[in-house]
C-alpha cells in the first residue's frame, strides 16, 4: 500500500469525480460555519466563528505563530471560512489564498471587508495545481485540507514547489491510527454490523467529504523525506473529539484512560507537520 492508499488507486477519470464531489460537499458549507448563529456575513457572525475555533483548537497558534510572519509572503492552500486567513492578514504578512470552493472565497472577502482589512489575493484553487510559480512563498500552510484532495501526494509535492528554498511548510491532516477514527469506526463498522471495515475506510466514506483520507506518522515521515526537505517535524495532538468532550463524563472518563493506555498524543485526531525546503 502507498502512503497515498486508497486515493492513488483510482484512475485519473475517477480522481476528477471526486474532487468535483469534494467541491460540492464544502460549497454547502464552508467549515466551521456552523458554530455561529448570527447572520452569515455580520461581524457577530465572523466573531463566533473565530471565538468558537480557538477555543476548540488552542494549539494551532502556538503551531502556525501567526505573528513570525509579519512582512513575509504566505500562501494558505484551504483557507474553508478563513479564521486562520484572516489572522495571516492581522498579523501583516502578505497573505495568499487559495480554496477549491467559491463558498470559502466569499466567506474570506466577507470577513476581511468586515475587519477593515485586504489579502494580497484571495482565489478559488486547486491544492493539486497551485496556480503560483515555484519558489514563490516563505510559508506554504495548509491546516486539514490535502487529506480531502484526491491526490495528497501530489498536494505535498505542490506545496513544496511554490515554497522558496530555505521557507517553511506547515500543515495538518488526519491520523488514522487515532481514538477519533475508532470511536467512527464503532460506529459507521461495528455498530453497523460491519466490523472488518478498515479505519481508512470508514475515514473515506464518513469523514466529512467523500474520499477523506488517515495517515499515520510514519506514513507522513515517509512522503515528507520523499521530497527535498530538511528539519521535518511530525506529531499527533489529542483534540476533543479525542477526549469525546461532549458526552457524558463516564464516557470522558474512558477517553482519558483511552488516551494515556496509547501514548495520549500519539493516538490524536491532528497530525501536524512543519519541514523546510532545502536551499
Ligand atoms: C476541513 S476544511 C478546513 C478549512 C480550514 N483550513 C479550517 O481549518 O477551517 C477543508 C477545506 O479544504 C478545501 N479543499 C479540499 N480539497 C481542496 C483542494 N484540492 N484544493 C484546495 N482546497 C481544497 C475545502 O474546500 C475546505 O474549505
Amino acid at each position: 500500500m502507498t502512503p497515498d492508499m486508497r486515493g492513488q488507486e483510482i484512475p485519473e477519470a475517477g480522481k476528477e469525480a471526486l474532487k468535483e464531489s469534494v467541491r460540492g460537499y464544502w460549497n454547502q458549507q464552508a467549515c466551521g460555519t456552523d458554530a455561529a448563529d448570527s447572520d452569515k456575513f455580520s461581524r457577530d457572525y465572523f466573531d463566533e466563528i473565530e471565538a468558537y475555533r480557538y477555543e476548540a483548537e488552542p494549539y494551532i497558534h502556538s503551531f502556525a505563530q501567526f505573528s513570525r510572519y509579519h512582512g513575509k509572503k504566505v500562501l494558505e492552500v484551504g483557507m474553508g471560512a478563513g479564521t486562520d486567513f484572516l489572522q495571516w492578514v492581522r498579523a501583516g504578512a502578505e497573505a495568499h489564498g487559495i480554496d477549491l470552493t467559491q463558498e470559502s472565497i466569499d466567506h474570506v472577502q466577507q470577513r476581511l471587508a468586515v475587519y477593515g482589512f485586504e489579502a494580497a489575493q484571495a482565489q478559488v484553487g486547486d491544492a493539486e495545481h497551485i496556480p503560483y510559480p515555484d519558489d514563490t512563498f516563505d510559508l506554504v500552510y495548509s491546516w486539514g485540507v490535502i487529506h480531502h484532495s484526491p491526490s495528497t501526494v501530489r498536494a505535498l509535492e505542490e506545496l513544496v514547489r511554490v515554497t522558496k528554498p530555505g521557507g517553511e511548510i506547515k500543515a495538518m491532516v488526519y491520523n488514522r491510527r487515532s481514538l477519533h477514527t475508532f470511536y467512527r469506526w464503532g460506529r459507521y463498522a461495528l455498530l453497523r454490523g460491519k466490523p472488518w471495515m478498515s479505519f481508512a475506510e470508514v475515514l473515506y466514506h464518513h469523514m466529512e467529504s467523500e474520499g477523506t483520507k488517515g495517515y499515520t506518522l510514519a506514513e507522513v515521515e515517509a512522503m515528507l523525506q520523499a521530497l527535498p526537505l530538511e528539519d521535518i517535524r511530525c506529531a499527533a495532538t489529542v483534540n476533543r473529539h479525542d477526549l469525546l468532550y461532549n458526552k457524558p463524563w463516564p464516557a470522558r472518563a474512558a477517553a482519558r484512560l483511552l488516551a494515556s493506555l496509547f501514548g495520549h498524543d500519539r493516538c490524536g485526531f491532528f497530525l501536524t507537520f512543519s519541514a523546510r525546503k532545502r536551499t
